[in-house]
């Protein structure tokens, strides 16, 4: 566990501020600005000389680091460069700033920044930033000393809560993601589930493998047949006060294969280490469910889980197999390896039942759409031009990267199968349009985004607001658009 520290707020100089460190942001152009240029000041000259003689421009990733010996009340003065704009750089401070106290052993670091940032997005990166995950370490590698972060700047009313509630919405995300397969079983998921749900005021339903069988959840059962461990649907949601027959709802919904072997079409050494993240699309969208307390959006919410393992046992679902989904389509199985769009299938089947206006699905669907846009950035398709922009709206605002990708028709008969409906998988090339394409056929009308988020779900670095491991990406997507949907859907 990481241990937390203190975000207080300092209000008068940034002179009179005790600490072992002052992190300033710079923005190009205004290096020297703000909290900048009145530190210049007292220590008469020297951050500006040394600021050329660094060539230091504010460029993002650009550092410089200055002993103060007594001349200023902080004992170093670190310039930070956030790039061009301030706009998205309050993540990026406050995660350097909380890692510079973590990996110096700082007790006392303070914030400011040459041009306006955000409290919520400090708070938010701070936090990211001082992240590591440690539950299974009998000592932690190296305890952060870090206790206060002291941000100089205004915390407009509410943002403190909002910047909090995201940071541990992501961190739970990531917990989940990080804990291995044989402590995040579809069982578990389950139970952290019903504990979110329980914890925030919100309703839960969860079917065990006796409930889909009676269901006709054929799918998620195929896909589980091959473990010893039960699958689960899990079913939470939130509901405001004062539900009101006008009250608009919209579905969230995540990939839960708490570790992906492949089935019979086993994956390689080399392919198969990580797969314990095949939950993180499950993990965002129930970390989500948890920030919702806070930020209690006068909408319903339902998030829709379907959760299994995808092994190799004997009862494994075979190549050839065909199986009729929850909406009563049929599927030929011509790879196991594909059964995240299998599971997602009954579950978004299931979410058109709960009649939202708009069903979002997050899912590490495909390792094509990290050949196409890399590791950071996340796939977007989507059945509605509307519900896409304001997707990519809501990831822009939040800091995450997403990438609007074709649902390209012509490509459809790739997935055509000779004995059933269709089948769950197409050539390699255009891999990542494919299984957006079947995933659209259990969406029936409802207007859908899909989130391939096989890349930035996992992080092979630590480095700014990424840890290794799992990264909750979604998450803060998930949770501007949730913000902003009320008013939207009703307008
Ligand atoms: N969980 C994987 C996708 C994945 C790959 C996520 C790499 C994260 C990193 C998914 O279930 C899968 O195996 N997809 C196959 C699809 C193929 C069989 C059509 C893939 O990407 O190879
Ligand atoms: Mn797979
Ligand atoms: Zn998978």
């Amino acid at each position: 566990m990481t241990q937390a520290f203190d975000i207080s707020r300092h209000s008068g100089s940034v002179l009179d501020l005790a600490c072992d460190a002052l992190v300033i942001g710079s923005v190009i152009g205004h290096a020297l600005e703000g909290p900048a240029s009145e530190v210049d000041k007292a220590l008469g000259g020297l951050l500006a000389a040394v600021v050329s003689e660094e060539a230091f421009e504010g460029k993002d990733g650009q550092r410089v680091l200055v002993h103060t010996h007594g001349r200023l009340n902080a004992k170093r003065v670190v310039l930070v460069g956030l790039g061009k704009s301030a706009d998205d750089g309050g993540r990026q401070l406050g995660a350097r700033a909380a890692r510079l106290g973590r990996e110096s052993g700082f007790a006392k670091v303070a914030v400011a920044a040459s041009a306006r940032v955000s409290a919520r997005s400090v708070i938010e990166g701070a936090r990211l930033g001082h992240y590591t995950y440690d539950k299974w370490r009998t000592t932690e590698s190296k305890p952060s000393k870090l206790k206060t972060l002291t941000l100089c700047m205004p915390i407009p009313k509410g943002e403190r809560e909002l910047g909090e509630a995201t940071a541990s919405a992501i961190m739970l995300a990531r917990d989940l993601v990080n804990e291995p397969p044989a402590t995040m079983t579809p069982r578990i998921l389950a139970d952290q589930a019903r504990w979110v749900a329980e914890s925030g005021g919100l309703d839960v339903t969860l079917f065990d493998k006796a409930a889909l069988n009676e269901k006709g959840m054929r799918l998620i059962l195929a896909v589980s047949a091959g473990s010893s461990e039960e699958p689960r649907l899990i079913h939470l949601t939130w509901r405001p006060p004062n539900v009101t027959a006008d009250t608009p709802s919209v579905a969230l919904v995540g990939k839960g294969i708490t570790f992906d072997a492949g089935g019979l079409c086993l994956k390689p050494t080399g392919s198969i280490e990580d797969m314990k993240m095949d939950m993180g699309g499950a993990a965002a969208v129930i970390a989500t469910m948890q920030a919702i307390a806070t930020l209690k959006p006068d909408l319903i919410v339902h998030a829709i889980v379907p959760a299994s393992e995808n092994l190799l046992g004997s009862a494994a679902y075979k190549l050839g197999d065909v199986y009729r989904s929850y909406n009563g389509k049929s599927v030929e199985i011509m790879n196991t390896d594909a059964e995240g769009r299998l599971v997602l299938a009954d579950a978004l089947a299931y979410a058109v039942e709960q009649k939202p206006r708009e069903i979002i699905d997050l899912a590490t669907l495909t390792g094509a759409i990290t050949i196409a846009l890399g590791d950071e950035t996340a796939g977007v398709f989507g059945n509605d031009q509307a519900l896409i922009q304001e997707i990519l709206a809501c990831g822009a605002e939040a800091g995450e990267a997403l990438w609007h990708m074709p649902l390209d028709s012509k490509l459809k008969k790739q997935i055509k199968s000779d004995v059933a409906d269709m089948k769950n998988v197409g050539k390699r090339t255009g891999g990542a349009i494919t299984g957006a394409l079947f995933l659209e056929e259990f969406v029936g009308g409802t207007k859908w985004v899909h989130l391939d988020i096989a890349g930035p779900a996992w992080s092979t670095r630590n480095e700014d607001t990424w840890s290794k491991g799992g990264t909750g990406f979604g998450v803060a997507t998930l949770l501007q658009y949730l913000s902003r949907a009320a008013a939207r859907l009703k307008g």
